[in-house]
């Protein structure tokens, strides 16, 4: 039976981040990036010899990768810019070639009628700026709204959804806190400055936009619900902290000004009292929210466990390769958990998708990945449930359009829908892509 939950208007797409496909992350004057350090330097990269030095060459590639997202069907595409691409020193000069790059990816995909969906900020903090401080200097604020205006002048007129940050929380806790990710701190006391910095950043961004660009600009987060594995007061108070930890801590200063009381348990003597000023400048109306979805949490207390006191409960239950439960009912509740405590914002979900095992080389029927298509299904159905229940979603991005650097653990986990052979740069859409069109073309009409 056909059913047309999703409206004539939304956006199905596919998402990528500038370090993890483009490759050639030093050309024609660009100006390194934390992640360049990070992923050189084998005392911090846990993949060691896994680098964004060529990745999946679509710096070199962009006009064929547009070509292929127009066969499967994309209404939108969701990349983020290297900043030091376009400013080598993260602020002053621009460099004119790297800017152009984006320009030319954003007239490639308008050519093909595919939607850019621009991310100003996924993790490659310009070096030069690291070191003045990176995000635990005050100035990043104004040196991020400085990058953002000198995007909004040049593309404005063409890019009409604008994101500044993608998940603060995972720049924060991989990259202060744990430093298993760039910069590769690892410090309490930073940890919350680095947060609110980005916050503030994110604010001044916003405020640039308004004066300069006349269209929607928002920001990303990663939400991971949490349940509590029982009862029990212990259970229940750890469960509040992990989730005030992992998705409030962004969304409500942006949204409503505050920061959510349980952060000072989480950090202690390391949180600091904001000044109300700095709040101001963070909540700034935004036109949607983006939510990158992979998995939830079951919860328990564990002091142990440094610094939310909280330990996640295996589930029994399908898991990713990078050891995520597939739970897509969770994506339901959150939707509706965020429309019914921050109100009516149109969401757009930036990301969501699963890293299973594929092979290195294509065969000659192709990758069959029955779990991922699985994962799709059950993900983008979980979504038109959200929407029948009154939740204003207005797109879906897959992550992601190609296998790619996953970070520190390098090119071992492909989330992918199209296969990348690394040695020969071959793209091979997967079973799930096919499926995945299929969705599209049907405006999700055939997913029972
Ligand atoms: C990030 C992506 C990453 C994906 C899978 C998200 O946290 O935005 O860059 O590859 O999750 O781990």
């Amino acid at each position: 039976m056909t059913q047309t939950i999703f409206p004539d208007d939304f956006l199905w797409g596919a998402a990528t981040a500038a370090y993890q496909i483009e490759g050639s992350p030093l050309a024609d004057g660009a100006g390194a990036s934390i992640w360049q350090r990070f992923s050189h330097d084998p005392r911090l990269m846990a993949a060691k010899g896994d680098t964004g030095d060529v990745a999946c060459d679509h710096y070199n590639r962009m006009p064929a990768d547009v070509a292929l997202m127009k066969e499967l069907g994309l209404k939108a595409y969701r990349f983020s810019v290297n900043w030091g691409r376009v400013l080598p020193e993260g602020i002053g000069r621009v460099n004119e070639p790297g800017l152009d790059f984006y320009e030319r990816l954003v007239d490639e995909l308008l050519k093909n009628d595919i939607e850019p969906l621009l991310t100003l900020h996924h993790w490659d903090l310009p070096a030069a700026l690291d070191d003045k401080g990176g995000w635990l200097n005050r100035d990043s604020a104004d040196w991020f709204a400085e990058y953002g205006s000198v995007m909004y002048r040049r593309l404005d007129g063409r890019v009409k959804k604008w994101v500044t940050l993608n998940e603060p929380w995972v720049i924060t806790d991989g990259g202060y806190l744990h430093g298993a990710l760039a910069p590769g701190h690892r410090n309490l006391f930073e940890t919350p400055i680095a947060s609110h910095n980005l916050m503030r950043a994110h604010g001044r961004a916003v405020q640039a936009y308004r004066s300069e660009g006349a269209h929607e600009i928002g920001l990303v987060v990663n939400i991971e619900p949490k349940y509590p594995a029982s009862d029990s007061a212990e259970d229940l108070a750890a469960t509040a902290r992990a989730h005030a930890y992992m998705n409030r801590q962004y969304l409500d200063p942006a949204l409503k000004g505050s920061y959510p009381d349980e952060l000072a348990d989480v950090f202690g003597e390391a949180w600091p009292q904001w000044p109300v000023e700095d709040l101001k400048d963070i909540c700034q109306p935004v036109d949607f929210i983006g939510i990158n979805y992979y998995t939830r949490n079951v919860v328990r207390a564990d002091p142990n466990q440094w610094p939310v006191g909280a330990s996640p409960v295996r589930q029994v239950a399908t898991h990713t390769t990078t050891d995520w439960e597939v739970y897509p009912p969770a994506l339901t509740d959150m939707l509706i958990w965020f429309r019914d405590t921050y109100g009516d914002i149109p969401v757009y979900i930036t990301e969501n998708g699963a890293a299973f095992y594929d092979p290195p080389r294509a065969g000659p029927d192709g990758i069959d990945d029955p779990l991922r298509c699985d994962y799709l299904r059950t993900h983008i159905s979980a979504i038109g449930d959200a929407i029948r229940q009154g939740v204003d979603v207005r797109g879906y991005m897959a992550w992601s359009l190609l296998d790619n650097l996953e970070w520190s653990l390098g090119f071992s986990k492909r989330f992918g829908i199209v296969h990348v052979d690394y040695e020969t740069q071959v793209r091979t859409p997967k079973r799930s892509a096919r499926f995945y069109s299929s969705v599209i073309a049907a405006n999700g009409g055939n997913l029972g």
